[in-house]
């Protein structure tokens, strides 16, 4: 086997596995949903699982990777049995599959730094159906998802801590220093105070069953959860990182930016009149309004920096996608590290060609099948079943595992080593009470429940209320 790599300190660890969490999915994803699941109330929600259902999981993942110090595969084959090896087999494609599409809208985000630095995509008349066109263009498409990806396999092949640590930690604070002018320039704009309202009065009388599931799915998603990506980062800390600590800061700066990215987008949203709800273009299409605001030039200049940053967020997160399968093929078998990151970045590339053409290039993938009354494209099916199903799943699995299989006696003394006080402290009996109990009922509740609505139509509340 291959020498494996180590991360070179703890703030290290802390910045890539940031760097991992903040992306598109809080800059993006949650914002529309945010919109599409009835604001304030979900905001509460997302922010309830994120701290008490996801933490425990996350730090749950690093210590199993801390402790078998391989993939997701090996990690639960070592830890557990040949069969749960499956499970993180499972989470390893799901990891590749999520790449695939990721690397599309981070093309789009890459598209629009470039239109707004250098193009004329602030005179347009309608940013709206500005977006509606781009997404569909495939020559714009085919070539900045190629050349993310081509990035990408380009830093997790020089290795993923030395890249990553050093310009996360320049780049992270720079695009937050940006979200704060556009959020104080925004909250100046007409009609602000009602995307305020919405994003921060809560209305529990909007929340359904789906408001629950979709904060959860979101949460696991923006904090990089479920398959095994902190399994893998874990394989590479020292055994003296703060687990615990490591996993709340990473929540808290995860979480702090989605909050941001909401401050920032709903003024706008309301300011232009777009239906909060309107789905996966909303950044897209509520940004360039406010770059437009700013007057030619300085809003060039800011929108432009603005998405190079997200740019730059997405891409600390394809890393962490991409190592994923690459750790496992190095581990597991007698291939470099060169060949397996070339092999997985062309083949997750061209995976993600029929997502790339579903947003309106080619027909039937633009309406791929329906379900739930409606009919979806082919990226919308995708980020449903391995991303808002499979990634609470593995969540599920994550905490039954560690539970009842490895037990709560081997994962307290691997979180002790770098955490002397961990046994016996309230911090274990929290993390014990959710991993045992807690999270699995919870999720598999909630999976039962979506999964009857989603596919089935079949609203199982309904019946027990
Ligand atoms: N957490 C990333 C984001 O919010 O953009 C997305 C992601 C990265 C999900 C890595 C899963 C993962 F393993």
């Amino acid at each position: 086997m291959q020498e494996r790599g180590k991360f070179s300190n703890k703030i290290g660890f802390i910045a890539a596995a940031a760097g991992s969490a903040v992306g598109l999915g809080n800059i993006w994803k949650f914002p529309y949903e945010t919109g599409a699941n009835g604001g304030a109330a979900f905001l509460l929600i997302y922010l309830l699982c994120a701290f008490v259902i996801c933490m425990p999981i996350m730090v749950a993942e690093i210590a199993m990777g801390r402790h078998a110090r391989l993939n997701p595969y090996g990690t639960f084959k070592k830890l557990g049995s040949r069969t749960w090896g499956i499970v993180g087999l499972i989470g390893i494609i799901s990891g590749a599959v999520i790449l695939s599409f990721y690397n599309v809208v981070s093309g789009w985000a890459f598209g629009y730094f470039l239109q707004i630095s250098f193009g004329n995509l602030l005179q347009e008349a309608d940013f709206s159906a500005f977006f509606t066109r781009y997404i569909a263009d495939v020559g714009d498409n085919l070539l900045y998802s190629l050349a993310f990806m081509v990035l990408t396999a380009a830093i997790v092949l020089g290795g993923v801590q030395k890249g990553i640590e050093r310009w996360t930690k320049i780049l992270m604070p720079l695009l937050i220093v940006i979200m704060l002018i556009l959020i104080v320039y925004g909250l100046t704009l007409p009609h602000a105070g009602q995307g305020i309202e919405f994003y921060l009065v809560p209305d529990m009388g909007e929340v359904t069953a789906n408001t629950f599931y979709m904060a959860l799915s979101q949460a696991f998603f923006s904090l990089s959860l479920g398959m095994g990506a902190l399994i893998t980062y874990g394989s590479y800390i020292s055994d003296d990182d703060h687990i615990v600590n490591s996993a709340a800061l990473v929540t808290i700066t995860d979480t702090l930016i989605a909050f941001m990215a909401g401050l920032m987008i709903f003024p706008l949203v309301f300011s232009q009149g777009i239906e909060p709800g309107s789905g996966p273009g909303l950044v897209f299409v509520s940004l360039p309004g406010i770059f437009e605001a700013m007057g030619p030039g300085i809003g060039n200049i800011i929108g432009g920096a603005f998405f190079l940053l997200l740019c730059f967020a997405a891409l600390t997160s394809t890393v962490s996608l991409l190592e994923i399968p690459v750790a496992f093929i190095t581990d597991q078998y007698k291939i470099s590290r060169k060949k397996a990151v070339i092999g997985l970045a062309t083949l997750i590339f061209l995976l993600g060609l029929p997502s790339m053409l579903s947003q309106g290039a080619v027909g039937w993938l633009s309406e791929f099948v329906s379900y739930g009354g409606k009919s979806h494209d082919f990226m919308t099916v995708i980020i449903d079943i391995f991303s808002d199903i499979g990634l609470p799943l593995g969540g599920l699995l994550i905490s039954i595992f560690v539970a009842y299989r490895w037990r709560m006696h081997n994962f307290s003394a691997e979180v002790s080593k770098g955490n002397p006080g961990f046994p016996g402290s309230r911090q274990e009996k929290f993390v014990s009470i959710m991993l045992s109990y807690v999270s699995p009922l919870v999720i598999f509740f909630m999976l039962m429940v979506i999964i009857m609505e989603k596919f089935f139509e079949v609203d199982i509340l309904s019946y027990l209320f």
